[in-house]
């Protein structure tokens, strides 16, 4: 097969460095893809958001299978245009990727089929909503309703606070379209953790559970980012657990899809607080999380490019997915200045190959000139470790760190210190 994944970042290094393991995988092409992804597949100068030109490449290239990392084409509808043409491509069609495109559909979706979530209001109505912060208790989230780069949610400790911030996202506009609606829901205490599923719209196969880490500093201090870390599986995530979100949450929520005329093929991203009254959604995604992808892929025994096309082909309920026993830690390495304005083009010293750690480095934002290695984004590194528990994973990510070097670089000490309590 000739496959062709559409984005750029480690979540796509690492589904390309996953599909090149199995013998179904003749050659990878990666729209655009990255310097480090360059290493192991084709890069192909295209824009996630030119689905006309991502159309025309596939058939030219007569690629087999088109694979899409990224939450913009798909909400844009770049499945219903493959489709459309008899191309096979793996995803959710626009209608189903509302669930993320949407914060407003997604929490009235969860109202009406029982889907357990934080309570909320939505709003289009800047004047209504500043009423309705003045009267309301606190602390509160406050979100655009659209696409926002993970940076749409905003706590809000007090009236003032919830004032300012609504005055941002409705008046001035900070998130242009997506901010003209928003969703005003209560807090939501607990641990946060990251359930993906694979699913053909009828058969639902949990991956392994994650936790990100999205704030920059250690001890969860700062602002959010794309995610500084992540680790693979969570230990207070019981079976009895991942059944209740099963029934719960991702079985309501794909057949609930369904009844609406939303089918649901690919990865259904579940981000839930387990609450001390069970796990609620905090929100859904409708593609692999980044940087969770970094952890959950390197623990899957069984081909992906298999589930992939089973997926595809609506036939899922043949798959029994095989996972690796042991644990993986991820720990993302930034530019100085990230999340907001950073620097580019430090010289990054010690990109190799780690066996002996069983390390794997996945690149989000590095270019190639010559023999070296710069930085080219905010996120620039993702070094993930597997090995038999929790605790290994971690001290073998850190040591292989040590070795890795660039001017201004940022990451976390604490990577995992929830699971190692
Ligand atoms: P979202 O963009 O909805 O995923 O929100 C980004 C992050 O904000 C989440 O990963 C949580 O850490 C936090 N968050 C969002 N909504 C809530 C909530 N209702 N209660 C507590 N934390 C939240
Ligand atoms: N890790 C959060 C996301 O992928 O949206």
């Amino acid at each position: 097969m000739k496959i062709l994944v559409v984005g750029s970042g480690g979540r796509e290094h690492a589904l390309v460095w996953k599909l090149k393991s199995s013998p179904l995988v003749k050659r990878i092409y990666v729209a655009p893809g990255n310097a480090g992804i360059g290493l192991m597949a084709d890069n192909v100068n295209l824009k996630v958001d030119d689905l006309e030109g991502v159309a025309r490449f596939e058939q030219k290239k007569e690629i087999d299978l088109t694979v899409v990392g990224p939450e913009l084409p798909l909400t844009l509808g770049i499945v219903d245009l493959f489709e459309k043409r008899g191309l096979r491509i793996f995803g959710p069609s626009k209608k189903a990727a509302e669930i993320e495109g949407s914060k407003a559909f997604a929490k009235e979706f969860m109202r009406k089929y029982h889907i357990p979530t934080a309570s909320f209001v939505v709003f289009d109505d800047k004047a209504r909503a500043l009423e309705f912060a003045r009267e309301a208790a606190y602390p509160l989230f406050i979100k655009a309703s659209g696409l926002a780069a993970g940076k749409g949610a905003v706590m809000a400790p007090n009236a003032e606070e919830a004032a300012a911030v609504i005055e941002r996202m409705m008046g001035e506009k900070v998130f242009g379209e997506a901010g003209a609606k928003i969703v005003i829901e209560d807090r939501l205490a607990g641990q946060e953790v990251t359930i993906m599923a694979f699913t053909d719209g009828k058969t639902i196969l949990p991956m392994l559970s994650s936790q990100d880490h999205k704030q920059i500093f250690d001890g969860d201090q700062g602002p959010n980012t794309g995610g500084m870390g992540a680790y693979c599986p969570v230990p207070y995530v019981s079976d009895q657990m991942m059944q209740t979100i099963r029934e719960q949450i991702l079985e309501p929520a794909i057949y609930g899809l369904e009844k609406e005329g939303r089918r649901y093929k690919g990865i259904l991203y579940a981000g839930l607080m387990i609450t001390p009254v069970g796990p609620k959604v905090i929100e859904f995604n409708c593609r692999f999380g980044d940087p969770e992808t970094q952890v959950v892929l390197p623990l899957l025994k069984s081909d992906l490019a298999d589930i992939f096309i089973a997926i595809v082909d609506g036939n899922l309920n043949i798959i029994e997915p095989v996972w690796k026993e042991g644990a993986a830690v991820c720990v993302v390495m930034t530019s100085r200045g990230y999340p907001d304005k950073y620097e580019t083009g430090a010289k990054i010293t010690g990109v190799r190959t780690y066996r002996e750690n069983h390390a794997y480095l996945f690149h989000a934002g590095t270019r190639h000139e010559g023999n070296t290695w710069y930085t080219a984004g905010g996120r620039v590194l993702g070094v993930t470790a597997v090995n038999q528990d929790i605790r290994s994973a971690v001290k073998a990510v850190y040591d292989t760190m040590e070795n890795i070097h660039f001017e201004g670089a940022h990451f976390r000490r604490d990577i995992a210190y929830q699971a190692m309590k």
